[in-house]
């Protein structure tokens, strides 16, 4: 059963009413309200169409006990029902190019691609290439706290986790970088009002 109670909300909404918070109501979130989610995350755009991105969720209350310990005890991530790992992975970008590839591209069109990607980032560092993977990880992780939202539920963006203990429970290679932890599910609590700069501190025109 369902555990969402809101309707989904226009893109305004989602944004004007997204805080993060920190307690959620005790109910399970199914693989498919959590696939709802998801499969609009996936609609977010990267450079070359890309798609660093990976997401691992957590469920297993386990597993999201050592989570917990590993992101200094905070409580959020045992409250929520669901936490969603966010990585970025450019080494399985690399070796799978082709599946990044639109189908309506030309087969001549579709090896220059392929070669024009392996030259640009082979002329990289794993370190660097790892790095530029996170730019593009870090747009589906705003498209993760919106689309949540959205669709009725809350979450918090955390990056307060010792990282060699997370890649280590969930078994990540080292090229593997985080863009952060989201625990997810239904909110229990208000959150903070927001607190934001003025647009004029923050845009300017010419
Ligand atoms: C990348 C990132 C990392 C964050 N890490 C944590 C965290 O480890 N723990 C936490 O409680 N909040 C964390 N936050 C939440 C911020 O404190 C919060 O987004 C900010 O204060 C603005 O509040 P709001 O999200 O309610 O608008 C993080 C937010 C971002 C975007």
């Amino acid at each position: 059963m369902s555990i969402k109670t809101k309707n989904v909300l226009s893109v305004k909404e989602a944004i004007e009413s997204r805080k993060s918070i920190r307690k959620y109501v005790q109910a399970p979130m199914s693989q498919e309200e959590l696939q709802e989610v998801l499969s609009l995350v996936q609609l977010a755009p990267s450079a070359w169409n890309l798609q660093p991105w990976r997401f691992h969720v957590i469920t297993d209350s386990a597993l999201k006990e050592k989570l917990q310990e590993a992101a200094y005890g905070q409580q959020q991530v045992t409250s929520a029902p669901a936490v969603i790992v966010v990585t970025s992975d450019m080494e399985d970008v690399l070796a799978h190019l082709e599946e990044t590839v639109h189908p309506g591209y030309a087969e001549d069109q579709k090896q220059g691609h392929i070669d024009n990607m392996n030259s640009i980032f082979g002329a990289m560092s794993v370190e660097e290439r790892g790095q530029w993977g996170l730019t593009q990880t870090n747009i589906a992780l705003g498209f993760l706290l919106v689309a949540a939202q959205g669709l009725g539920y809350s979450t918090v963006p955390m990056l307060g986790f010792d990282q060699a203990k997370v890649r280590e429970l969930l078994g990540l290679p080292e090229h593997v970088l985080f863009a952060g932890i989201v625990p997810i599910g239904v909110g229990a609590e208000e959150g903070y009002p927001h607190h934001r700069f003025s647009l004029d501190k923050i845009v300017t025109y010419k």
